[in-house]
């Protein structure tokens, strides 16, 4: 049986991980995989984190199942996280939220369950997007349809485009949005535009997906939901796919939660008793871990002070390296205008360079990216920024 499989190619992201990984080039950078790296290039694990797990550690009782939905006390705390105490959508009690393995299990869980409430739904995505969305949506059997997002040429958001496609959306369709952080180009609509996209969902009747992996990596934890507490007080129906491997750094520990905001209760619940369904059907319950930390960071007021505290790092690393890598490129005489990534938010930007170009980078000077020319700004550091100036000039 197994004989009739056909090798696959390797994953793009990871191949290239590996060709950086056998790399001996000293002054090699690694720019791809989206993960957070603080100035010596390392990926530890946040103070908040390892307090938590030593109280876990102490306090936990049992081991036993935890059922389809996760646990109760994260699934709250989620809720406040994604929309601040008092909210409207909250207090109609129109919300249910469920824990899920890492951002990617919630956009799937979602999938499966839109798929149950209208066989017949297309999901619509940016151009471009995420390249894992297609296969965790179109997976499931939904028809993926795409909106214009992004001006390579003027580096910005397409709006004009992306609303007048958006207009032939159906009321049983849903509309893909990344909360804040664009991926790939960390290019985000103001709140001008989310509220004329709000407007648009309530006139054409079609349902806002809302995919949060960055929350505090923007501007900060509630203004990066800007979209999320809008959207939930102004329309019946929205769902939210939420990560927290970003924002905890708990990539390997797979922990997210799945939204849905109904119309009323009675519908909340119909929707809780499917998303439990399609768990049970999928793997049965998420693991416990990495919600048992964040519910005990954010049930912790000097626990959740230190969090805030090391999000603020990252987040202003971020910026400060993309203010840097602006500068070097033209106090060194660059060709092009490199502004726009100032302007940009998160991990992510393109650097708008051919596939020539990125190719000649690694190449000839060990500098790893997707082929789109997207790099993870947290891949710049003080050390490293100067050689990654001279090898960007040298291929422009
Ligand atoms: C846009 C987007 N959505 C969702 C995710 C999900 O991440 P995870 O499953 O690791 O929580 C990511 C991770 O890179 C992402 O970039």
């Amino acid at each position: 049986m197994f004989s009739r499989l056909e090798q696959l190619p390797p994953d793009p992201l990871l191949g290239l991980m590996e060709l950086y990984r056998n790399d001996t080039n000293p002054n090699k950078i690694d720019l791809g995989v989206g993960v957070y790296k603080n100035e010596r290039g390392d990926t530890p694990i946040l103070a908040a984190v390892k307090q938590a797990e030593k109280n876990i550690f102490d306090e936990e009782a049992t081991k036993a199942y935890i059922g389809p939905p996760g646990a109760a006390s994260f699934n709250l705390a989620m809720q406040q996280l994604l929309f601040g105490k008092g909210h409207a959508a909250l207090s109609e009690n129109r919300v249910r939220t469920v824990q899920a393995p890492g951002g990617c299990g919630a956009l799937r869980v979602a999938a499966e369950f839109i798929k149950r409430c209208d066989g017949n739904s297309n999901i619509w995505v940016s151009d471009p997007t995420w390249a894992n969305h297609v296969p965790l949506l179109g997976g499931a059997g939904i028809k993926l349809k795409s909106y214009p997002y992004y001006d390579y040429q003027k580096h910005e958001v397409k709006f004009d485009a992306m609303l007048e496609t958006l207009n032939q959306a159906s009321n049983n369709d849903l509309v893909l949005l990344h909360g804040c952080c664009h991926n790939p180009s960390g290019a985000d609509l103001t709140n001008e535009q989310w509220q004329q996209v709000t407007l648009l969902a309530e006139q054409k009747g079609f349902v806002p997906f809302i995919d949060l992996a960055y929350q505090g990596y923007g501007e900060g934890l509630s203004e990066d939901v800007y979209s999320i507490r809008l959207m939930s007080e102004r329309l019946p129906e929205v769902i939210i796919a939420s990560s927290c491997s970003k924002n905890f750094g708990l990539y390997r520990e797979r922990v997210g939660s799945l939204s849905v905001i109904a119309a009323n209760r009675k519908e909340a619940d119909a929707s809780l008793s499917h998303l439990t369904n399609v768990i049970r059907g999928i793997y049965s319950m998420p693991p416990s871990h990495g919600a048992a930390i964040v519910s005990t960071i954010l049930e912790d007021d000097e626990l959740t002070r230190l969090w805030h505290q090391e999000l603020k790092e990252m987040r202003n690393r971020l910026n400060g390296m993309r203010a840097l890598l602006v500068d070097k490129l033209s106090s060194a005489g660059a060709s092009r205008d490199f502004s726009f990534i100032v302007n940009q938010k998160g991990m992510f930007s393109f650097l708008g360079l051919s596939g020539e170009q990125v190719t000649a980078l690694q190449k000839n000077h060990s500098v790893y990216m997707a082929s789109s020319s997207r790099i993870n700004i947290a891949g710049i550091n003080h050390n490293n920024v100067n050689y990654l100036t001279r090898a960007i000039i040298s291929v422009l």
